[in-house]
């Protein structure tokens, strides 16, 4: 495990046991930091190399990924801008440590700017798990996803991201290419064992 601050974004870095399978890369949710979705990532992909950025915005002392003017309405400047250099850090990152594109699994604010990097980046990752996500963008630029292979799992009893608006992400992606699975689990934003299983399940498939 390695800890540095080389790179433009405090991050930690897990080698690969198991070269076949794809990078993570771990986006964690507003308060969260670079240690928070590791276990998370060893539990669903084991073996797979980790990236784990921690976000650069500080919200009353808590990291996230871009700033919000109140839960759920966001600074779109500052998503697009602050997508922009996580994608420059993932090229960097993978320059240093000789990585294959990332699939990213972010869960919240993290989930929020990986699908941001699929519409405004989406060379950037090779896929995504985005666990309780909405639109980050009101209205998304075209964008060319090819087919990549998205999984979304919402909660229905979620007060902070209802389903509907993780929907409306879910169309956004699918408008531009992106192959997105969806399900919606009986769960609040909280993450469940049914997401741990889904995502490893979901993982499993791509390798
Ligand atoms: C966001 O700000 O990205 C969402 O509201 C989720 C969160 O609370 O972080």
């Amino acid at each position: 495990m390695t800890t540095t601050e080389d790179l433009a974004f405090i991050h930690r870095f897990e080698p690969a046991r198991d070269a076949a399978l794809p990078p993570l890369l771990l986006l964690h949710g507003t308060g969260g930091d670079e240690n928070d979705l590791l276990p998370l990532g060893q539990a669903v992909a084991p073996g797979a190399a980790l990236l784990s950025p921690r976000g650069q915005v500080l919200e009353n002392g808590m990291p996230r990924f871009f700033r919000r003017m109140a839960e759920g309405v966001f600074d779109e400047d500052d998503v697009r801008r602050r997508a922009h250099e996580l994608a420059d850090f993932i090229t960097a990152a993978r320059q240093q440590y000789r990585l294959p594109a990332p699939v990213a699994l972010g869960f919240s604010n993290g989930a929020n700017i990986a699908a941001a990097l699929l519409l405004l980046r989406p060379e950037a990752l090779a896929g995504a798990v985005l666990l309780r996500a909405m639109p980050p963008l009101r209205q998304p630029p075209e964008v060319a996803l090819g087919g990549k292979p998205v999984l979304m799992l919402s909660g229905v009893a979620d007060p902070i991201i209802p389903p509907a608006s993780s929907q409306l992400l879910a169309e956004q992606l699918r408008a531009g290419g992106a192959t997105v699975t969806q399900k919606e689990l009986p769960a609040g934003h909280g993450l469940t064992q049914m997401d741990v299983a889904l995502s490893k399940n979901w993982l499993a498939g791509l390798a």
